[in-house]
C-alpha cells in the first residue's frame, strides 16, 4: 500500500517541524508558513500534475512534497530548501515511503527556492509553481498590517490567488486580484525572481506560464520562450 499525503500529515515529527518552522519565521517577521501555507502548496502541487494528466502516484508525491517543503525553516531561513531536504531524508524513510520516492521528494524540496534551486523534475516544477503562487492576505500576521513592510503590503492587497491549468492549451496561469493597498510594481519587486522560476517550471512541464494581475497579463516573455 502506498503512503498517502494524509498519513504524512499525521506524522508527529513532521508536524512538529512545520510548527517550529512557522514559529521561527514569525519570530523574524516573516509571513505565515504554517499548515495554511503548506496545505495550499500541497493541494495545488498535486492538482497541477493531476490536471496535466500525470499518474495518480506522481500527484500524491507532489502533495507530500508540498506539505513538507518548508520544514528547513526550523533550522534557518537561509538555504531552507537544502536543510529541509537533508532533514526530511531519514524522516520520510521512517514513514515507510520507498527510497526512490524519498529521493524524488528531497530533490524537489532542496530545489524549491529561487536563490539556489533549479527545476529538476515534474514534481519539482509543480512544487515551485504552487509555492510561488501563494501570496495572499491571510498570510499577513500583524493586524493592522504594517504598510511600511513590502511583504505585508503586497500580501495584504491580494484577496484571491488562483492557479489555473489548461491542459489543452498547455498553459499554467497564476491569477491574482489585488486592491490599491499595494501595486503590481510592489508585487514584482519581491516576486520577479519567483515568477521567472515559475516560467522555468511551466516550461519543464511543456506549458507556457502566465501571470495575470487584475485581469492583465503581465508576462509575455514566457510565451515567447515557450514558442521559440
Ligand atoms: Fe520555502
Ligand atoms: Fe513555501
Amino acid at each position: 500500500m502506498h503512503i498517502t499525503v494524509n498519513e504524512i500529515k499525521k506524522d508527529p515529527k513532521i508536524a512538529a517541524l512545520i510548527d517550529s518552522a512557522n514559529r521561527m519565521l514569525e519570530a523574524i517577521g516573516y509571513t505565515e508558513h504554517g499548515p495554511r501555507h503548506v496545505g495550499f502548496v500541497s493541494a495545488t502541487a498535486g492538482r497541477i500534475l493531476s490536471e496535466l494528466g500525470f499518474p495518480q502516484r506522481d500527484c500524491q508525491l507532489a502533495a507530500i512534497a508540498g506539505w513538507v517543503h518548508d520544514v528547513g525553516n526550523a533550522v534557518n531561513r537561509l538555504n531552507h530548501g537544502i536543510s529541509g531536504g537533508v532533514l526530511l531524508f531519514p524522516l520520510l524513510l521512517e514513514t515507510g515511503l520507498p527510497i526512490e520516492e524519498v529521493t524524488a521528494i528531497v530533490g524537489a524540496v532542496g530545489n524549491h527556492e529561487e536563490q539556489n534551486g533549479k527545476v529538476i523534475s515534474a514534481l519539482s516544477a509543480a512544487l515551485v509553481i504552487a509555492d510561488k503562487a501563494d501570496a495572499h492576505r491571510t498570510r499577513v500576521r500583524r493586524m493592522p498590517y504594517n504598510a511600511a513592510d513590502i511583504h505585508d503590503r503586497v500580501n495584504y492587497s491580494i484577496g484571491s490567488n488562483q492557479v489555473e491549468v489548461d491542459a489543452q492549451r498547455r498553459e499554467i496561469r497564476i491569477q491574482i486580484s489585488m486592491d490599491e493597498t499595494s501595486s503590481v510594481m510592489d508585487f514584482l519587486e519581491i516576486y520577479l525572481s519567483r515568477m521567472l522560476m515559475c516560467e522555468e517550471a511551466a516550461g519543464f512541464l511543456g506549458c507556457r506560464f502566465q501571470l495575470v494581475v487584475n485581469g492583465v497579463l503581465i508576462n509575455r516573455q514566457g510565451q515567447k520562450r515557450a514558442e521559440a
